[in-house]
């Protein structure tokens, strides 16, 4: 372990075990800590939480704690501390099984929450006080600024806000992150806000380091721990011919002079759909293109490699192990094409209008009319959360949503009559892509974005189903601007909760 990762003196004076720094974190705290898309989260002070909550609950005593962070983390953060059922609130996004249980079996508090909405919040008080940061760094500089790792999420915010600072200084990450992140100070409340002062998807706003009281830091702990997300699936026929139908669709709004050859700036969302369109842009020819995005994943990176994509803006990484040596390994060359934002500026709003981003998401369900839902299995079961997709999709040049037309083996549409629950609603919904083919919702009224989905969107299995329900809705809705049988509208929801098939 190298001792110059801590070059401030005070702060290595400060430096103790795990289970010492955990230990000021007590029972109905809310606690602030890094991460975001299994990067940059702390690995060993939640582990040590973890098993001091076990004891206690073993012995009798509550104990539990309300926890932000950037976005998921890893089974060392949430994993372990939704097993010992030591959270008690969480948001604004996971994406763990073991707190995905929790919340679903209504043991466990979630809020899902826009990220760009967060450190606002956080600072407008709407989750009351931050007891403690806990924040992983790659190095601490000699005038106490913290160097972050592989992501920035919110930590500029948790480390401002927070009462006690609790610093988890990991070389896992090659000292060479340095001079990859860029934190943003210009952010204040309304009314005294000011335009944020970035024009181009790479430009340089803020700092090179997250600033910290040294008074608030109460520990620092040594890790050597790797950041932890699983590899993406090989593509399968389905992602394929999805990114098939999407560049497709691309070349031909590029052809009709609505994008520019080398695209706009690209936020994509992750997952293996949003991966295999990320390696069809690669294989259509697309050059000079930017990403003004959230996490970047290996597509991400083979694209920067490949020189397709000329440069990367994120608030973090989701690589898998491979991809990590690969970052790694090449890190010189990557360090100049990617900036790590905050996550309140990589998702902000404002930028991405100005930006004009393609945003590309996935989705569970949508229906007739183009509302979309990215988070809730049978309207009550949360997958994971609304994540960055409401701030992207709501501000963006384009907002796709990407998706296979069935799911569970063919016995869900995921076109349906009605979505069971709404995170995109249709005002924010324009093009939608299954492996059947593009419905371009473009201009379209409420009706005319139903034929077009049946046509192009459904699966022939569900196809006569959905004509038949808009069919019928035409005739007897008691409105028909947007048609609806409101008896029947979730009745394949509940088919499929009663049978396991939403076929009739
Ligand atoms: N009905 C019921 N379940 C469905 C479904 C549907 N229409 N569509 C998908 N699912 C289930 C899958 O069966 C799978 O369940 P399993 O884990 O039990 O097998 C799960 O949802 C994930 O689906 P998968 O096909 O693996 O897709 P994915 O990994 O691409 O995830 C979302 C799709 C919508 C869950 C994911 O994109 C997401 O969480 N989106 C919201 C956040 C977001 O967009 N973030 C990016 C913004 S920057």
């Amino acid at each position: 372990m190298s001792e110059d990762r801590i070059r401030n003196p005070r702060l290595r004076g400060l430096v103790v075990s795990a289970e010492e720094a955990a230990a000021h974190i007590h029972p109905g705290e809310t606690v602030a800590m890094s991460g975001f898309t299994g990067s940059g989260y702390p690995k060993v002070v939640p582990l040590a939480l973890a098993e001091r909550m076990d004891r206690c609950h073993a012995a009798g005593e509550g104990f539990q704690i309300r926890l932000l962070t950037g976005a998921s983390t890893a089974p060392e953060l949430d994993g372990a501390l939704a097993r010992v059922d030591g959270i008690a609130l969480r948001l604004p996004f996971q994406a763990d099984p073991e707190a995905r249980q929790r919340i679903n079996a209504g043991t466990l508090e979630y809020i899902d929450t826009h990220l760009s909405h967060v450190a606002q919040h956080t600072w407008f008080g709407f989750y009351g006080e931050v007891d403690t940061a806990v924040v992983e760094v790659s190095a601490i500089r000699e005038d106490g600024s913290l160097v972050p790792s592989t992501s920035v999420g919110n930590n500029k915010t948790w480390l401002d806000l927070a009462r006690k600072v609790i610093i988890e200084v990991n070389d896992w990450h090659p000292l060479e992150v340095d001079g990859m992140h860029d934190v943003y100070y210009g952010t204040a409340l309304p009314p005294h806000r000011k335009p944020i002062p970035l024009i181009h998807p790479d430009d340089r706003i803020g700092e090179t380091s997250l600033r910290c009281d040294p008074a608030k830091v109460v520990a620092v702990v040594r890790t050597h721990a790797a950041d932890r997300n699983s590899p993406f699936n090989a593509a399968d026929a389905t992602s394929e011919q999805i990114a098939a139908h999407l560049m497709d669709f691309l070349q031909h709004e590029v052809k009709l002079g609505r994008l520019p050859k080398n695209l706009l700036p690209l936020q994509s969302g992750v997952g293996n759909i949003p991966n295999a369109v990320l390696l069809g842009l690669a294989r259509s020819g697309f050059r000079d293109l930017t990403a003004f995005t959230e996490v970047i994943q290996d597509g991400m990176l083979d694209l920067l490699r490949d020189g397709v994509l000329r440069s990367a803006s994120c608030t973090g990484f989701a690589l898998s192990p491979d991809a990590n040596e690969e970052f790694k390994r090449n890190i010189d060359f990557y360090r100049e094409r990617i900036v790590m934002r905050t996550q309140e500026i990589s998702n902000h709003p404002e930028l991405v209008r100005r930006l004009g981003c393609l945003c590309m998401n996935g989705m569970i369900e949508a229906d007739l009319y183009g509302n979309v839902n990215s988070t809730h299995v049978m309207g009550s079961r949360i997958q994971n959360g609304i994540g960055g997709s409401g701030d992207f999709a709501r501000n963006g040049y384009l907002s796709i949503f990407l998706s296979p037309s069935t799911a569970k083996n063919g016995s869900i549409s995921s076109l349906v009559p009605m979505v069971s629950h709404v995170d995109h609603t249709e005002h924010d919904v324009a093009i939608i892509v299954t492996e059947q083919g593009v419905a371009d919702l473009r201009g379209l009224s409420p009706k005319q974005r139903a034929r077009a989905l049946i046509a192009r969107c459904a699966h022939p299995d569900y196809r006569d189903a959905l004509q038949d329900y808009f069919d019928r809705a035409l005739r007897e809705s008691y409105g028909k601007h947007t048609p609806h049988l409101l008896g029947e509208a979730l009745s394949w929801h509940q088919r499929w909760l009663d049978t396991g098939s939403m076929r009739a």
